[in-house]
């Protein structure tokens, strides 16, 4: 397995051989274009919404109501959505791609493993998902949930919970993550404002290890965009396709 022996800004993606293992971090930004909301953008959904009443432990201890129905409504977008051309790519592109791709998604919809993404964390959790307060039970819910709501595995009722990382809260299978990111050969970033940590720290930590090619992928240049020893505009469903379709050629 040949590394760069340290990092050299002037890495691209000729420095990726087949045999090196991908790591794709994604944001809001990949199922835009599916019809889901970013955050932060004009129309995002902290645009609209408090933030801090709706993805905090706070919040929900304040209001448990107000934040069942708004991640109530959000799983029930995702009857309504389809993934896009971004997420197949990346499908295609772990499914031929010899060294391995892993994709860290921050987003909470299912759209990656409806495209066929099987290599995957959502470190931010899954709106598919509810977990009881009472024994940490995690079930895949599509539902509502509310006051009624009883666990399947103790029984109790109004314990339940979105399975969704808030802000505060610890980020699931950093380990993993930053296991994969000191392996990789090649980091690319997808969607994502790069503003939240420790998602928005990753490029820097892959860099700093000097071993690997960075991309971006984004509509405009995100906070971290300097980082990147290679960045790319333009819509997802454009974009991502054009560099697996690249990537893929070399093979
Ligand atoms: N194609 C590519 N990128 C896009 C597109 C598109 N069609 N539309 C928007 N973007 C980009 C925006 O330019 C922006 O940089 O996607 C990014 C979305 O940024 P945010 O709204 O901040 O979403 P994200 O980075 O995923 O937020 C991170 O913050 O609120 C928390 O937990 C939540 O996981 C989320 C985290
Ligand atoms: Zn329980």
């Amino acid at each position: 397995m040949r590394w760069i022996d340290r990092f050299d800004p002037e890495t691209s993606l000729d420095d990726v051989t087949p045999d090196l293992p991908i790591v794709v971090l994604t944001g809001a930004g990949i199922s835009k274009e599916s019809g889901l909301d970013t955050f932060r953008d004009a129309d995002g959904v902290w645009r609209r919404h408090s933030l801090e009443d709706l993805a905090t432990p706070e919040g929900f201890a304040r209001n448990p109501a107000l934040v069942q129905g708004f991640y109530n409504s959000r799983r029930t977008q995702l009857a309504t959505v389809q993934p896009n051309p971004a997420h197949q790519a990346l499908a295609r592109l772990e499914a031929a791609w010899p060294g391995g791709v892993l994709v860290v998604t921050q987003n909470v919809d299912d759209l990656h493993e409806r495209a066929g993404s099987r290599n995957l964390i959502h470190m931010h959790g899954e709106l598919a998902k509810v977990r009881c307060l009472e024994c940490e039970a995690v079930a895949h819910h599509l539902a509502d949930l509310d006051e009624a709501s009883a666990c399947g595995g103790c029984g109790s009722t109004g314990r339940m919970r979105p399975h969704i990382v808030w802000f505060g809260e610890m980020p699931f299978e950093m380990e993993r993550i930053w296991a994969a990111l000191a392996g990789c050969g090649l980091f690319v970033s997808v969607g994502t404002s790069g503003t939240v940590y420790p998602a928005a720290g990753f490029v820097a930590d892959v860099r700093h290890r000097g071993m690997a090619h960075t991309l971006e992928l984004n509509l405009e240049p995100s906070e971290g965009a300097s980082l990147f020893a290679e960045t790319r505009y333009g819509p997802a469903s454009l974009i991502v396709p054009a560099f697996v379709d690249e990537l893929l050629g070399r093979l």
